[in-house]
């Protein structure tokens, strides 16, 4: 993590640690690393320290984009929302849907994907970090496959943890861990969902439709009750949104169930011309990425509330 023959200030050391600067100096009061009078550290200590206490730090928020009915937006938030996230933050996005929509805008068909990494059924299994690729600075992606529709029936009580455990050895790798969901209720997503230690559901705006809401909500009660206590439902995300006439009446009804962001996303003709052009936001259209940047704040935000 720190270079072991370098020094490091308190601001460089909190970066790298991912820490705001306060906590990180009241950490290293607290446990007297040495240097923290004069608020300069040596590498070799640093990682000496860290790596006795490296999983408290290291841990990575799991979030999983969900929402079982197509089309409401959660590829587009998966990828753009990751986008943002990665300005500032390591990011590893977890195509986890057979479309396969996240990894055909940056990768080639026919390349190792994820259902090579489960194990499902006695298959051989590559470790995730082997197939993982690199798509922009920070922002990692593991690819997916038609194959991954093969998930379908648990034949092991494991079999509802595959993706748990694949994501385990390199969960301290990255602060955030999207998980873009397939539009399904079956094995795929429970795995999704009790891999991630948060929900979050995009809604169109236009094409709402209560009972989905009612039958996601259950859902996730369902796995909250069963496989996944810490399984949090940060809150719907609005997308496609067009005019604050149909908002509030749609807020109050999707508040019933879910808490819901203030953050909308707009209806935008760079998200899809970014998707066809098979490019990132940034380079298409930067006030639009500005929106996700603003959900990746609120999105932080709700974190922190989160944590304490
Ligand atoms: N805010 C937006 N503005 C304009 N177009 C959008 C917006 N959000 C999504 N779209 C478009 O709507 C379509 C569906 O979005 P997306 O693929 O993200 O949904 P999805 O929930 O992932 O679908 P599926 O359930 O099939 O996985 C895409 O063509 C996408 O480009
Ligand atoms: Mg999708």
């Amino acid at each position: 993590m720190f270079e072991d023959n370098l020094d490091y200030s308190s601001e460089e050391a909190a970066r790298i640690m991912r820490q705001d600067l306060k906590a990180f100096l009241d950490h290293a009061k607290e446990f007297k690393i040495p240097g923290f009078k004069v608020g300069k550290f040596k590498g070799s200590v640093l990682n000496k320290y860290y790596e006795v206490h490296s999983s408290e730090y290291f841990d990575s928020h799991v979030i999983a984009i969900s929402n079982q009915k197509g089309g409401e937006g959660k590829t587009t938030i998966s990828l753009y929302l990751s986008e943002a996230l990665a300005l500032e933050h390591r990011v590893l996005l977890v195509d986890w849907d057979p479309q396969a929509n996240a990894t055909q805008l940056f990768l080639k068909n026919d390349i190792p994907s994820v259902m090579d990494c489960l194990g499902y059924r006695g298959r051989k299994s590559k470790p995730l970090k082997d197939i993982i690729k690199n798509v922009l600075p920070n922002l990692d992606i593991v690819p997916s496959s038609l194959e991954l529709a093969n998930l379908t029936t648990p034949y092991e009580r494991d079999d509802f943890e595959l993706l748990k455990e694949s994501l385990l050895p390199i969960r301290s790798e990255y602060e955030y861990i999207i998980i873009d969901c397939p539009p399904s209720l079956g094995l795929i997503l429970e795995n999704a969902l009790i891999a991630a230690d948060y929900i979050l559901v995009p809604i169109q705006t236009r094409a709402f439709s209560l009972q989905g809401i009612k039958d996601l909500y259950e859902t996730i009660l369902k796995i909250q009750k069963k496989a996944n206590q810490r399984l949090t439902l940060l809150g719907a995300v609005l997308n496609q949104y067009e005019s604050q006439k149909a908002l509030t009446g749609l807020a109050e009804g999707i508040k019933k169930y879910f808490p819901v962001f203030e953050t909308v996303i707009a209806r935008r003709e760079s998200i899809p011309q970014a998707q066809a052009k098979m490019t990132h936001l940034a380079k298409i259209d930067n006030a639009t990425l500005k929106n996700f940047k603003d959900l990746a704040n609120e999105l932080k935000e709700k974190l922190n509330v989160e944590k304490k």
